[in-house]
């Protein structure tokens, strides 16, 4: 008696998901009833699967109200997984009024998700009617694209909201007709507002569009050259966008919700020094990090585990070469000027992580790339044959088959599969 009262108050306890679960029966019926819905289709004996969960879960219960989030047990439910062409878990899909709209490509963690779907939700351009409006959707921790015309029949209206129509996955557009907010803030026209807790006075906290055309290639481009500024928050959800590049990153304990000012403190700090090679022509970009959020990149220029507030600094270039600031930071700023004109001069040295390189492809190679998730059991056997790896072992006189998609998917944990 006491376990039953002890097992019923443990259930009371757990809470309920804000996950929905659809199956093979109920997909197609519940799909529609969402506006906007994201859906995983995973696998429970996929690690990335269970990586994402607690993300999941979470982003799940931030956007309770705006955007469901659902999930579809691909081993028990093959046909809703196989109809949508799942071939690697997890997959995630965005459906909108029950029609497939896209793949969802952002970051798999809660912040990421639910700053991506919040972009999705609603119209991709909000209309603001007063300075109220205006400076609810300035308070955000992203940049704010604003489009003020006079006319709202203006061909420049049209085309503005043609381009948030676009790039609403990666951008914050709003736009106004009325008077009093296009007389306050300097007429017509398209304005970038970057993030305001970034405010400093190395540069203008907003940037306006200043082509005669108006189209969405025009404007997405103009965004991608001024959103980030000269030193960017760098983040889950941004990294993507910043990848590519040769970027310089200061990582220190950067937190914008507990500490704002110390955040700046930094930043300011290497802002100042960025400015002056900038200002000198010199190519490079900048951005400041969370420490522990990217401690896997503090790891890989071998700095993982030093501690102090001192910001840590290392340039990865486009190629991927990597440079590390062995010198303290000093509050000067004169440590990471030298830094910085080394590089320039060509003068630093690579840095190269002293790893063993395994001699042999045999015993289990860990799959490092983390998009890509994991594979299904169609996918993983061409592969297999390939490349001898993904954690098989090639043994030479043994047939591999190709096994077809509806292969029975409970039984697809490679681990059953060790050769
Ligand atoms: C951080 O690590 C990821 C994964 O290894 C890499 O793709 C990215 O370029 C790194 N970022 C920086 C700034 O080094």
């Amino acid at each position: 008696m006491l376990r039953l009262i002890f097992l019923a108050a443990l259930a009371g306890l757990s809470r309920a998901s804000d996950v929905l679960e659809f199956t093979d029966d109920d997909f197609e019926s519940r799909i529609g009833d969402h506006e906007l819905l994201l859906v995983e289709f995973f696998a429970p004996w996929c690690g990335h699967c269970k990586r994402l969960a607690p993300e999941y879960e979470a982003a799940a219960t931030r956007l309770k109200g705006t955007v469901s989030l659902a999930k579809v047990d691909c081993t028990a439910n093959s046909n809703a997984c196989s109809k949508y062409g799942v071939s690697g878990y997890p997959t995630l899909k965005i459906f909108r009024d029950g029609e497939e709209s896209g793949p969802y490509d952002g970051p798999r963690t809660a912040d990421g998700i639910v700053s991506f779907l919040k972009k999705q939700a609603g119209p991709a351009s909000v209309e603001l009617k007063t300075e109220g409006d205006f400076e609810k959707f300035m308070a955000d921790q992203d940049a704010s694209v604003i489009g003020f015309f006079a006319d709202d029949k203006s061909s420049e209206q049209t085309e503005f909201l043609k381009a948030a129509s676009a790039l609403r996955d990666d951008y914050r557009f709003a736009h106004t007709n009325a008077e009093a907010l296009l007389s306050s803030h300097g007429g017509e026209g398209v304005v970038l507002f970057r993030p305001p807790r970034l405010t400093n006075k190395f540069e203008d906290g907003s940037v306006k569009f200043n082509e005669d055309k108006f189209t969405s290639n025009k404007i997405k481009r103009f965004i991608q050259d001024n959103i980030f500024g000269i030193c960017p928050h760098l983040t889950d959800d941004n990294k993507d966008q910043l990848k590519g590049k040769d970027l310089l990153v200061a990582y220190y304990d950067v937190d914008y919700d507990k500490n704002p000012k110390g955040s700046n403190y930094w930043r300011n700090r290497v802002m100042k020094v960025a400015k002056g090679f900038l200002d000198q022509g010199k190519k490079l970009n900048f951005a400041v990090a969370n420490k522990n959020q990217f401690s896997h990149n503090l790891s890989d220029f071998g700095m993982d585990g030093v501690s102090g507030e001192l910001p840590l600094v290392a340039i990865r270039t486009a190629k991927g070469d990597k440079y590390v600031m062995s010198e303290e930071f000093s509050r000067d700023g004169k440590a990471l000027e030298r830094f910085l004109q080394d590089y320039f001069d060509g003068k630093l040295k690579r840095y190269l992580k002293s790893e063993p390189v395994p001699e042999t492809n045999d015993g289990p190679v860990k799959v490092r790339d983390s998009w890509i998730g994991c594979l299904t059991m169609s996918t993983l056997f061409p592969l297999t044959v390939r490349k001898g790896k993904y954690g098989f072992k090639k043994k030479p006189n043994l047939l591999f088959k190709k096994i077809p998609f509806n292969f029975p998917l409970g039984s697809m944990n490679p681990n059953k599969y060790k050769l």
